[in-house]
């Protein structure tokens, strides 16, 4: 099983140490403004890093994951409660909770109005979803380095061939909005060089530097990933938290 998301070993890890960007401040704002739902179930969750972190720092009782990578799903499976190893934009409704939630996945696929869609379908009536997500736009680097721009834009195009927005960020209000959930609101986070070295911002971003995600050839892979590496002094990126409550009385669809 797979959705087309590039996934070796590497790539897992990076998740891994990526699931905890913000040092618990993420967590810790969303427990303040949704307090600690009964249940839990992250769409997307890759090798479980956040969700486990949802479990443990956030402190809700029951996370599941829902996942499409085989390889991928079995990493989550001992971190958290139950993984449910499929497509979220197949056939079937998603599992239930009374929080559901994606992170960095709003991103990756081809239809996400239908992804957000299903999402509050499943959700509890009075509880909410929320997006985690990123907008490219937000992602600073200098001095400009072109040979990771040049691979930034390759991925870029080949993402929105195959429907996906890598700048879905500054949506995220609207599309829940869209879904018919209320009481939309959110916060930002913007991680910089000041908090992470920056050899560890430039691993961070090796996906715009894969064959497999920009269709570059090595060479120029090379290039992009040593320009950040070498070139580019100072990073900025913002991660956007934003959730919307399903009203009690909604009307499924
Ligand atoms: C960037 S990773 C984020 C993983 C995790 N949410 C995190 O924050 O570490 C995106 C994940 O979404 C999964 N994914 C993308 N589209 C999916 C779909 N349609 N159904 C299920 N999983 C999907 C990918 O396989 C990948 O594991």
């Amino acid at each position: 099983m797979g959705n087309g998301y590039h996934y070796d070993a590497v790539e897992r890890d990076r998740l891994m140490a990526q699931a905890d960007l913000f040092g618990g401040a993420d967590l810790r704002r969303l427990q303040a403004a949704l307090g600690v739902p009964a249940t839990a179930l992250e769409v997307g969750c890759g090798p479980g890093g956040f969700a486990a972190r949802v479990r443990h720092t956030w402190g809700v009782p029951r996370v599941e994951g829902l996942e499409a990578h085989a390889a991928t799903a079995d990493r989550a499976a001992p971190l958290i409660d139950a993984v449910h190893r499929r497509d979220a934009l197949d056939d079937d409704p998603l599992p239930g909770a009374a929080l559901m939630y994606a992170r960095l996945v709003a991103r990756h696929v081809p239809d996400v109005t239908r992804l957000v869609a299903r999402m509050v379908d499943a959700c509890a009536p009075d509880g909410h979803v929320l997006l985690i997500d990123a907008d490219d736009a937000t992602l600073l680097l200098h001095p400009a380095a072109e040979a990771f721009e040049r691979a930034r834009r390759a991925t870029h195009a080949r993402a929105r061939a195959g429907g996906a927005d890598p700048f879905v960020g500054r949506r995220l209000p609207a599309l829940l909005r869209a879904a018919g959930l209320v009481d939309v609101d959110g916060f930002a986070l913007t991680l910089t060089s000041f908090e992470r070295p920056r050899a560890a911002f430039a691993a961070m971003l090796r996906p715009y530097t894969l064959t497999e995600n920009n269709g570059l050839p090595a060479d120029a892979c090379a290039a992009a990933q040593a320009a950040l590496e070498t070139d580019v002094r100072d990073f900025s990126w913002t991660m956007f938290h934003v959730w919307g409550r399903k009203p009690a009385a909604a009307a499924s669809r």
